[in-house]
């Protein structure tokens, strides 16, 4: 598209859990219906941009307009969001797993004489530090922080430790239905301060969210 705010920009969006193996039937996940992220990569693609989104397993229509990879674990979502740089703004929604199995067993694990198995545990590559220090860094890096207490002080942290430029934050605590649900309230943090915005709708949030972003690229060029 050569019109709206994102014209010409191209715009990497994650969303989604993400699926690490522990059998061939069975996997670690995290809860996340990936419809905050789609929306946002919708909104981007409707102000304008050019769109890829990297996407867990979800099941959600792909948006319209919007180029749509779709992967199941962290390290293949690491690598595709590589392959889809560079871009002017990356926006970082998905849930991913911060666990994988060290070593996922090729047959399926049966139960048995031997009890549950124990599963030991290596740490995933966390995609938005990685990108966001990285050499293809974008001019704009936004992550996302799902928190259940300590919302903000949590996203202050998150901002210092990823190196991001933008971190949205939203509490995620069962009481307030966020998660799976219909509707977000999220609280903009960045170096300069906090923004807490009233509840909307994922969509709403989305398309407030892409307006703010489109003034931040042009803010910095
Ligand atoms: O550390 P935490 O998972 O709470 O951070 C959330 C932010 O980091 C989100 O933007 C999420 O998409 C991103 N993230 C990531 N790769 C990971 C873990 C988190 O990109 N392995």
């Amino acid at each position: 598209k050569t019109e709206g705010p994102l014209a010409g920009r191209r715009v990497l969006v994650t969303s989604g859990p993400t699926h690490e193996p522990i059998d061939p039937v069975r996997v670690l996940a995290n809860r996340s219906s990936g419809r905050q992220g789609h929306a946002i990569a919708a909104a981007a693609a409707k102000a304008g941009a050019e769109v890829v989104l990297v996407s867990g397993p979800v099941s959600l229509p792909d948006p319209a307009s919007v180029t749509v990879v779709k992967v199941e674990s962290a390290r293949e979502m690491l690598a595709a969001v590589e392959a889809a740089l560079p871009a002017d703004l990356a926006v970082f929604a998905a849930a991913v797993a911060d666990w994988r199995v060290a070593e996922g067993a090729e047959q399926k694990i049966k139960k048995g004489a031997g009890g549950p198995p124990s599963l030991a545990l290596v740490e995933n590559p966390d995609i938005l530090a990685t990108v966001s220090r990285g050499l293809a860094r974008p001019q704009l890096v936004v992550g996302f922080a799902a928190e259940t207490e300590n919302v903000v002080e949590h996203a202050r942290q998150k901002l210092e430790r990823k190196g991001c430029d933008l971190i949205v934050a939203n509490d995620v605590s069962p009481a307030t239905g966020i998660m799976g649900g219909e509707a977000n309230t999220v609280h903009l943090v960045s170096p300069g301060g906090v923004e807490s915005w009233p509840a909307m709708s994922k969509e709403a949030v989305a398309e407030a969210l892409v307006q703010r972003f489109a003034a931040a690229l042009k803010v910095s060029g």
